[in-house]
């Protein structure tokens, strides 16, 4: 693993793609629909996180990207499609069976125990038996402040906190949703650098981030999701820097999924 002060990566070619549907991903959505209640907010989707690869999510605010990680970890309800992680169907089964199955969740706006110290809210998540040295291998600095209430702890510390407890049982996959919200640039950049090297501990990504480009910068494919469906999928590398085509695909009428190159989504046209 780098240092975790290593600046990232420039940001140029990224490794090659594959097909979603030809490698095996080991996390597979295929044609999920969520629901508020009873309003569906994602609409068929279908994506998929290769192993040792970071994933990015992006679409605009209420384009629905809670709602679909909810979805996936059991949080919200799933009306149709499969969810397979690492082999095992996850669709219909309670939040914690999905977790025991490898299913990590750094929920957006997630909170701490305050009044525990860092390490007990760490050993509270982990049941006991979690995987604390791996958490301070990949954020030593929390390994400093371990005996710190946590209400003490800067924001940054707080949400290496909230990824470290996502992470304490080991996961195979780990969602995380919007970590570097209120947080300044530099503790984002730190906490990508993070995000990464957890694939090299052979934990994948699937990472919603509004910091579009610092998420670009370390992912492999991206979707972009608008009104709760897929407008983009495809490499990450084909968005870098490409701040108007990115805001098309937030905002506008173009769709463009693997097999359905630069379509205009039905109904859409202005
Ligand atoms: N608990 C809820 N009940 C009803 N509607 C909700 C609820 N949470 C979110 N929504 C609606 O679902 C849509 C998608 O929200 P969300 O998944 O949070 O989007 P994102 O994470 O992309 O910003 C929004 O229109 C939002 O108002
Ligand atoms: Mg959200």
């Amino acid at each position: 693993m780098g240092s975790p002060m290593e600046p990232l990566p420039a940001s140029g070619a990224g490794p090659d793609v594959p097909d979603v549907r030809e490698v095996s991903n080991i996390l597979d959505v295929r044609g999920i629909s969520v629901s508020r209640g009873e309003v569906p907010i994602v609409h068929e989707v279908t994506l998929g996180v290769a192993p040792g690869t970071v994933t990015v999510l992006l679409g605009a605010n209420g384009a629905g990207k809670t709602t679909l990680l909810d979805g996936i970890a059991g949080l919200a309800k799933a009306s149709a499609g499969t969810i397979t992680l690492d082999g095992a169907e996850l669709a219909g089964l309670p939040t914690y069976r999905r977790a025991q199955a490898g299913l990590g969740y750094a929920e957006q706006a997630r909170t701490v125990f305050r009044t525990l110290t860092l390490e007990q809210n760490l050993l509270v998540s982990g049941d006991g038996d979690g995987d604390v040295a791996m958490v301070y291998r990949l954020f030593p600095e929390l390994e400093r402040r371990r005996s710190v209430p946590t209400g003490l702890l800067s924001g940054g510390e707080q949400q290496m906190l909230v990824l470290g407890r996502a992470l304490i049982a080991a996961p195979k996959v780990v969602l995380i949703d919007e970590m570097s919200l209120g947080l300044a640039p530099v503790v984002v950049r730190r906490l990508m650098a993070s995000v990464r090297d957890l694939t090299e501990l052979g934990i994948a990504v699937l990472l919603v981030e509004q910091f579009a480009n610092l998420a670009l910068e370390i992912g492999t494919r991206a979707y972009v999701l608008r009104k709760g469906r897929i407008v983009y999928d495809g490499p990450c590398a084909d968005l870098r820097g490409a701040d108007d085509r990115l805001h098309e695909f937030y905002f506008g009428t173009v769709t463009e999924t693997a097999g359905d190159t630069a379509a205009v989504a039905e109904g859409e046209t202005s």
